[in-house]
């Protein structure tokens, strides 16, 4: 089963990368018919005034080609694909009606960008980039800058326009986060949370526990739920990415911030106690997998709780726009307020509250002819419009201080916005973008050979050279101002 994983992986990155050389070779296609949609929503502005806002979903019609010139069109190459593509495509909708510019979304699917990584790295690579991309703040930037060709100077700097838009001033720890070297280098879309975990509250309540605050006491709800035959814990093996977040989450609760973020820098010494510590946990932990993990991805593992196959997921607060996009009988809630009416409870991953784990989606934008455009979609999509568009959809929450929370339809962002603003420290997600992506390819595929075997000094060898690997990486780089490197307030007596 391991081998057929691994080559069914293989298999699918070989595909990709020969459709993204195809496409990086392609002569630029004339712009296609699309479908229309205008939903009509009511938003907040960001001075707190609601508003009608006309979200256009653009739609290109499959197979059908057109010779005429049309307006400009742009590719933008992103993951969110399926059942997460409806906060981009309103984004998308809505900027095309705005400027007659026509965006042509490359959605290369898998969760946390298992698959679209590797395409987007080939056409850098080629010479032949997109408009723009999506990719995290933090260093899988930087993985970018070394695959272009001329570096650096291979992309735009965004911080002038980030200025513009305001973002620096309404948004400093973003900004803070999502710089490199003091610039930026794509603009912020989001805030989203990766050390979340939901559960299933009427199988709690059928197993009489209440929501596990240490990791120890989720061990023993998990135990309480195998001994009455619940499958406690479903991880998206299919896309592999919630059992790194699992390992990385259990290493934030027994490693604590500065620890985690030394793993980020690569910094923390191969055999710091924790690793093993979290590593034990982390197998302790998927003993009590559901039978079908290794087939579901993200979205199926949420299905799975949300449908009451299994107690809990570990995911990031995209889970929270996924249910409310596609579950919407299904009602949730916060571990701060458990209503009556609650079927699905988010809380922070045991042993991690006061601490936000960022994941940071944003826009780059490479230097070339499209250019102009490509700004300018970023601008849109980063600026305080494209953020109220975006973010009530997607289950994040805006960057800028001054939109109102009242634009977030569930109960889950309310709390963020507020969890955000009250966290003690914060850290950059490795699995979300704190890692190189070499560094971030070689850790997802052997967590899962990890879960599978059991295989523990494989895995430990693994950890030793990612931290190598991390260290010799940055090479001068780092996130953050200068003389103010992002550690998230995290300090080594922390
Ligand atoms: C993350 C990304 C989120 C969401 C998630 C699942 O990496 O930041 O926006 O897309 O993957 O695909």
């Amino acid at each position: 089963m391991r081998t057929g994983l691994l080559v069914g992986v293989i298999v699918v990155v070989v595909v990709i990368a020969i459709v993204a050389a195809i496409l990086a070779t392609r002569p630029s296609a004339p712009p296609s018919p699309t479908t229309v949609t205008s939903v009509v929503t009511s938003v907040t502005t960001v001075s707190g005034t609601a508003t009608t806002v006309v979200q256009t979903v653009t739609v290109t019609a499959p197979g059908t080609t057109t010779t005429t010139t049309g307006p400009p069109t742009i590719t933008f190459y992103t993951w969110w694909a399926g059942l997460e593509r409806f906060a981009i495509d309103a984004v998308i909708g809505n900027f095309t009606k705005l400027y007659g510019i026509r965006v042509e979304k490359t959605a290369v699917p898998g969760g946390a960008g298992v698959n679209a990584k590797i395409a987007i790295l080939t056409l850098i690579q080629a010479g032949k980039p997109p408009a723009a991309f999506q990719v995290h703040c933090g260093p899988e930037m930087i993985s970018y800058i070394y695959a272009a060709p001329n570096g650096v100077e291979s992309f735009v700097n965004m911080t002038s326009a980030a200025q513009q838009i305001g973002l620096i001033q309404q948004a400093p720890g973003v900004a803070w986060a999502c710089s490199l070297n003091g610039g930026m280098f794509s603009l912020p879309v989001d805030v989203h949370r990766a050390n979340l975990i939901m559960y299933n509250k009427h199988l709690l309540d059928k197993i009489g526990a209440s929501v596990p605050t240490t990791v120890q006491d989720l061990l023993a709800v998990c135990q309480k739920a195998a001994a009455a035959g619940i499958p406690c814990l479903v991880l998206g093996g299919a896309d592999q990415f919630t059992l790194l977040q699992t390992w990385e989450n259990l290493f934030l609760a027994v490693g604590g911030p500065y620890k985690f973020m030394q793993f980020l820098y690569g910094t923390l010494p191969p055999n710091d106690p924790s690793i093993v510590e979290a590593t034990q946990l982390y197998l302790n932990l998927t003993k009590y997998l559901s039978p079908d993990w290794s087939s579901v991805d993200w979205t199926g593992a949420v299905a799975d709780v949300v449908q009451g196959k299994a107690l809990a997921h570990v995911d990031g607060d995209w889970a929270v726009g996924l249910i409310h996009n596609v579950y919407p009988n299904v009602t949730m809630c916060t571990v701060d307020n458990i209503t009556p009416n609650c079927d699905i409870i988010f809380a922070p991953f045991p042993g991690t509250q006061g601490i936000y784990s960022l994941v940071i989606d944003s826009v780059a934008v490479p230097v070339g002819p499209e250019e102009s455009y490509g700004v300018l979609f970023a601008k849109f999509f980063a600026g305080p419009q494209g953020q109220t568009i975006f973010n009530p959809i997607k289950g994040s929450i805006a960057t800028y201080k001054n939109i109102s929370t009242s634009i977030y339809p569930t109960a889950v962002q309310q709390w963020e916005a507020q969890q955000y603003r009250d966290a003690r420290f914060y850290v950059y997600s490795l699995t979300h973008g704190g890692l190189f992506s070499d560094v971030w390819q070689n850790l997802l595929q052997q967590v899962v050979v990890l879960t599978q075997t059991g295989n523990t000094n494989l895995w430990y060898s693994t950890v030793a050279k990612a931290l190598a690997t991390e260290r010799q990486e940055w090479n001068g780089w780092y996130m953050g101002f200068p003389n103010n490197k992002f550690w998230g307030n995290a300090t080594a007596t922390s």
